[in-house]
């Protein structure tokens, strides 16, 4: 089976991208299972209930989340009955929503994990005692599972990888927002990859109003951080192969399409 998972993606730009070229990657690599980091969805910050929606319209399985999860109220009213969204799971307990759901294809199911990093980030959970937890719950059920691991550093990813590799299908880095070029398959089966980079803006920084950030850098004075309306745009995603009997990953290919990487049809 195949999975195609959509990072990070930035306020309409980034919708506005999945709009476009979703249904095209669908066409042309004809995935079972598609996910989207959706932390970002709303202006840049967090998520509401009609645009989660919009991305199951328009084809997607699950969306996940990330540090940006709280930052549009309305979250509060739909997390609890969203059943394909997760959130980080390493929050502290009776934090709302979860951060493990379960997607159905046919008679496949597939587990679908957000974790959280906490290096340079702020203080949770232990990422690697919860995914441990989380592994052996989610593998009583399917040995197909899908870990997207929000996080700063290259190191925790790389080791959060490590740890699962064998236990999951694959384990993909989103929040810093560029595509990294290590995309392999670990010794024991697990898909890897540090950072799927982002879908939206693509002159800005992270997909930010770069004049802000800019002068943030210079005078460390508080700035507001805006999604540019207009201008170029990219779409981060990453399409992973994995063996539906054992749950092991064959094969892992980025997707990268912006002006400098053109989508042919
Ligand atoms: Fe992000
Ligand atoms: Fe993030």
């Amino acid at each position: 089976m195949k999975l195609l998972f959509v990072g990070d993606v930035v306020g309409s730009p980034g919708r506005d991208m999945v709009q476009e070229y979703l249904p095209k990657l669908k066409d042309r690599y004809k995935p079972q299972i598609v996910i989207i980091n959706g932390e970002n969805a709303a202006a840049g910050r967090g998520i509401t209930e009609k645009i989660y929606r919009q991305f199951l319209e328009c084809g997607a399985n699950a969306v996940t989340l990330g540090n940006h999860t709280w930052d549009h109220k309305e979250i509060f009213e739909f997390i609890e009955d969203a059943k394909n969204l997760v959130r980080p799971a390493n929050y502290p307990e009776g934090t709302p929503g979860k951060g493990l759901t379960y997607i159905r294809w046919n008679a496949l199911t597939v587990a679908v994990i957000n974790l959280q990093g906490r290096t340079f980030m702020p203080a949770i959970d232990c990422p690697f005692t919860v995914a441990e937890k989380l592994v052996e719950e989610a593998r009583k059920v399917t040995p197909i599972i899908f870990v997207d691991f929000h996080a700063e550093a290259t190191s925790e990813k790389q080791a959060l990888g490590w740890f699962l590799d064998g236990k999951v299908s694959a384990v993909v880095g989103t929040h810093t927002h560029v595509q990294t070029a290590d995309q392999r398959i670990l010794p024991n089966g697990t898909a890897y990859l540090t950072d799927v980079g982002m879908t939206g803006p693509y002159d800005g920084i992270l997909g930010m109003m770069r004049e802000p950030i800019i002068q943030k850098f210079q005078n460390s004075l508080p700035a507001r951080f805006t999604v540019p309306k207009d201008g170029r745009t990219l779409l981060s995603a990453v399409l992973i192969d994995i063996d539906e009997k054992t749950g092991k990953a064959t094969k892992i290919e980025t997707i990268l399409i912006n002006e400098d990487h053109p989508f042919f049809e």
